[in-house]
């Protein structure tokens, strides 16, 4: 018998995006807790490949820079609304995988660092945290502006912010496959 608390919890994280942000900044200390929680995703080999790179206030302000000077061809209207999706966050935070080619293939270092992406997904539930993980192309073109050395890429964003607890937020189960749909009993 499962625990229905934590199949509640798992079954409650979902995507929340910053147009329903407040534009109130997170505490470093909780994001610190997010990342702590993170951190405790099962790793082949020990690998621990991810690693936040964490933008709050002018840093958050110079990468979304860095975004649009990375993309010329964006007019007024983009830039103004991933300026807004900017604003109304409190950080973000930039998901890197590093490589350790010697040890483990690439799947399993991505498939780790999207678990510690879950992990801290997971963490927002039944707080007034939100986010999403966001995958734009030019994530991998940010790789000298993030510092990252040769063997780390940036997988994406996750856009974390604070939102009113009191909107109603429901996750849309019908737009996913039953889960009898997804075993086949062998
Ligand atoms: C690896 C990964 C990349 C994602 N990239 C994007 C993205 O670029 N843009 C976006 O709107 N959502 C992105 N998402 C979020 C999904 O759209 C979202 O998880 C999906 O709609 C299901 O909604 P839920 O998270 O509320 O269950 C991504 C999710 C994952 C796991």
């Amino acid at each position: 018998m499962l625990n229905p608390e934590v199949s509640r919890i798992i079954q409650s994280r979902m995507s929340v995006y910053p147009t329903l942000f407040t534009g109130e900044v997170v505490d470093k200390e909780v994001v610190e807790e997010l990342i702590q929680n993170a951190n405790t995703a099962p790793t082949h080999r020990l690998t621990q490949p991810w690693l936040f790179k964490v933008f709050g206030g002018t840093s958050k302000q110079g990468l979304v820079e860095e975004i649009f000077r990375l993309n010329p061809a964006y007019d007024d209207i983009k830039k103004e609304r991933l300026q807004y999706k900017f604003d109304k966050s409190s950080h973000i935070l930039c998901i890197v995988m590093k490589r350790h080619e010697d040890k483990v293939p690439e799947w399993e270092e991505i498939a780790a660092t999207a678990m510690a992406v879950q992990n801290l997904w997971i963490s927002c539930v039944d707080s007034s945290l939100g986010g999403y993980w966001s995958s734009p192309k030019y994530s991998e073109d940010l790789h000298s502006f993030l510092g990252l050395e040769s063997d780390e890429r940036c997988l994406g964003f996750f856009y974390l912010g604070k939102y009113d607890a009191a909107t109603p937020l429901r996750r849309d189960t019908s737009r996913r496959d039953p889960s009898t749909s997804k075993i086949e009993w062998m």
